[in-house]
């Protein structure tokens, strides 16, 4: 665990803090985010914790011992560190990069290799790159080795200054996916700095909302910044769409689902036209048990006495409890009926509504 309290940091010749009585504390296996605008202290911060910068006042522990009893090169081989802006040795080739920690704590050839390979693979890097310089590489692949130097010597910190931040956003969103799953085999402590808060959302099991002069603003789990922003500073950086955004780390799984406009077989078509006004729809379900047989619209009725023989339409869009309410309004406005229907493999499990959505919004 990383606990900072009070730390405030003065460069010399300022009259302002970079960082202001900051207290944060950071639990074993948590990935917490930093965000805020440019200049106010995320970087600074992150270097306290590993001590590039001293701190003015204040103390900053890691699993109970105060870091400024250590010395500095025995708490780095503990915390793995992503520069800003990458940092990559230029006259290295990716490999020796990849190899710095492992070097400087004496590791034998054969052993850093292992590792090298070990890492290569963890973060997607082909062998064939091994061997070429970062000038050679993408934005992208530039990043990767930054995480996998970072992870060298296994530290169970890592701590990551805009690690994603040089790439477009589709390989940025492509990295954040690989981040999240490498962290769910390697269950670090991870403290990673961006300024872009749906990053901030994505990645963190908390997040630290600061302004200028290294206030902490606010300091608590996406969802609940999302539902019940501290102040006016926070809800502004968290946006106006702040709702929508919510709609992202709600799956489906977590809120109550309704039937929807369905009959069982042998239903007869005036009941049938009753359960479609129910819903203000023209359109009906048949399911049987937990098996969903198709749909009808309300003309296909037409001239049956009964729903049975109908020719059934089946649910193209089908959901499932792990997709996200986001992605859940995605598939119900897209489907001209407002509503998408949610399986559990073959289970028919209810439907959703862009209403039932909307609740969780306002909520
Ligand atoms: N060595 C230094 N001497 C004086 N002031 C500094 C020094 N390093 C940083 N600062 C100042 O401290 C403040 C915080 O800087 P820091 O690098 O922590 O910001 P940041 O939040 O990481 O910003 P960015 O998002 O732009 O990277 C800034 O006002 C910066 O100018
Ligand atoms: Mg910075």
């Amino acid at each position: 665990m990383i606990e900072l309290t009070e730390v405030t940091k003065r460069f010399g010749g300022t009259t302002a803090p970079a960082v202001d009585r900051l207290t944060l504390t950071v639990a074993d296996g948590e990935v917490v985010v930093l965000v805020g605008p440019s200049g106010c202290g995320k970087t600074t911060t992150l270097k306290m914790i590993n001590r590039l910068i001293e701190p003015t006042s204040g103390t900053i522990s890691i699993d109970g011992v105060d870091v400024t009893g250590l010395e500095p090169h025995e708490l780095r081989r503990g915390i793995g560190y992503v520069i800003q802006q990458i940092g990559l040795f230029p006259h290295r080739t990716v490999r020796e990069n990849i190899a710095t920690v492992p070097r400087l704590l004496g590791w034998d050839r054969a052993r850093i290799e292992r590792r090298v390979r070990e890492l290569a693979e963890t973060t997607d890097l082909g062998d064939d790159m091994l061997d070429r310089y970062p000038s050679e590489l993408s934005g992208g692949q530039r990043q990767r080795v930054g995480v996998a130097r970072a992870l060298a010597a296994d530290p169970p910190i890592l701590l990551m200054d805009e690690p994603f931040g040089a790439v477009d956003p589709i390989v940025r969103a492509k990295l954040q996916d690989e981040l999240l799953e490498l962290q769910r085999r390697l269950r670090k402590t991870i403290v990673l700095v961006t300024h872009d808060i749906d990053e901030a959302i994505k990645l963190g099991d908390r997040v630290a909302i600061l302004s200028v002069g290294g206030h902490l603003e606010q300091y608590a789990p996406p969802e609940e910044l999302l539902r019940a922003p501290a102040n006016d500073f926070v809800a502004d950086f968290l946006g106006s769409d702040r709702g929508i955004k919510r709609l992202s780390l709600i799956r489906i799984a977590d809120i109550d689902l309704e039937p929807g406009p369905v009959v069982p077989p042998g239903t007869d078509v005036d009941r049938a036209r009753a359960v479609m006004a129910g819903y203000d729809t023209d359109w009906v379900a048949v399911v049987d048990g937990d098996r969903m047989l198709g749909w009808v619209t309300n003309d296909g009725l037409d001239g049956r006495s009964t729903i049975d023989g109908v020719d059934l339409e089946p649910f193209v869009t089908r959901l499932t409890p792990n997709n996200t309410l986001e992605e859940a309004l995605d598939a119900a406005i897209s489907s001209h009926t407002a509503i998408a229907a949610v399986f559990d493999g073959e289970r028919f499990l209810g439907m959703i509504t862009v209403e039932r959505i909307s609740r969780e919004i306002v909520r």
